[in-house]
């Protein structure tokens, strides 16, 4: 097998996977302010991949080489779509597949997928079966998970550790906790002991409110982990995986003209194609520590397409640069 988690240098930073926010072109954007190790896919839906809107959904599955390693994250309620998924991505061409087994969103956990899969571990099992075989050992498997469904429970733990892994990211909260109380890194050191006494291979990587590199290497040395997973830090620092730039340092002029940069490949990935208040949320991130930056924010916010951001923007740098 080709397993490129054995490759990477430790620790690992990874950049996590979040819904409508790391699309390819988020993820072009990431890999020119400071690449990660690894990158993810937003969530996609085994079902929806072999259904109707496929083409939709395989929206989520785009990429691009400058994204690589990168690695298709799945979910789905039915193991014969994950082992039919897992052929279709080695097509693709994905370096690996990691599981989702830990989003708490209610529409996903009633249907008994995801975080759900805490609770039935048959199926959880059966999951993974399907899409190592589907798989057929020619890339690796990984799961991403939490610390427990309503209570921290290391039997859950204990059990994603027998099967037997590439790698297990545990965001440090339970299912209940959502997003609400900080991140329990110290129960991690617990995780990554039950990994070195079964003596398995698994890497393990951290998350949970992480905001740096700096406080990711301590993190993980504390808790003996092979990496960290980092996601809603990108939003205060793009250039977080850079390790030593900031978005706050930089003069309103460059972080405006990231900010066209990130509109311009968002064009020519998606032209019309794709929900353009989704490109909202990231304004704030660029239009923001700068004197005007509030006003600028919420003209950029009545925008309705790239090229009205675009026209707001250089007028902004107009009257700066006069
Ligand atoms: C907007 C948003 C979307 C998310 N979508 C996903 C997802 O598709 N798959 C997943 O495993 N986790 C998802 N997550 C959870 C993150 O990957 C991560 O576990 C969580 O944000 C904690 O890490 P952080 O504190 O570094 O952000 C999402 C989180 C956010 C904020």
């Amino acid at each position: 097998m080709k397993n490129f988690w054995n490759e990477l240098h430790k620790p690992i930073f990874i950049l996590a996977p979040m819904d409508d926010v790391t699309d390819t072109v988020l993820r072009q954007v990431i890999a020119r302010c400071g690449k990660p190790a690894v990158f993810f896919t937003e969530f996609t839906n085994v079902e929806g991949m072999f259904s109707k809107g496929e083409r939709h959904v395989i929206q989520r599955l785009r990429y691009t080489e400058a994204e690589r390693p990168l690695v298709a994250q799945i979910w789905g309620t039915r193991p014969e779509n994950f082992f039919k998924a897992a052929k279709k991505l080695i097509d693709m061409g994905f370096d690996g597949i990691d599981l989702n087994m830990g989003c708490p969103a209610s529409g996903v956990m009633q249907k008994g997928a995801c975080s759900g899969l805490i609770n039935n571990r048959p199926l959880a099992k059966e999951t993974i079966d399907a899409t190592k075989e589907g798989a057929a050992g020619l890339i690796p498997v990984s799961v991403k998970t939490r610390l427990g469904f309503r209570t921290i429970d290391f039997d859950w733990i204990n059990f994603v550790l027998e099967q037997k892994l590439a790698a297990l990211t545990v965001h440090a909260r339970t299912v209940s906790e959502m997003s609400k109380v900080p991140a329990h890194w110290d129960k991690l050191k617990t995780v990554t002991d039950m990994r070195n006494t079964m003596k398995s291979t698994t890497l393990i990587i951290g998350n949970g409110d992480v905001k740096s590199l700096s406080d990711a290497k301590q993190k993980v040395a504390e808790a003996g982990a092979d990496g960290a997973m980092i996601g809603r830090g990108i939003f205060d620092n793009p250039y977080l995986f850079s390790e030593t730039i900031m978005l706050s340092d930089k003069p309103p002029e460059e972080k405006l003209h990231l900010l066209l940069e990130h509109l311009r490949l968002w064009q020519d990935t998606w032209g019309n194609t794709k929900h353009f208040p989704a490109l909202r949320k990231f304004f704030k991130v660029y239009a923001n520590g700068f004197p005007g930056a509030q006003e600028l924010r919420m003209q950029l916010m009545e925008t309705q397409n790239p090229e009205e951001t675009e026209h707001i923007v250089a007028s902004f740098l107009q009257s700066i640069s006069s």
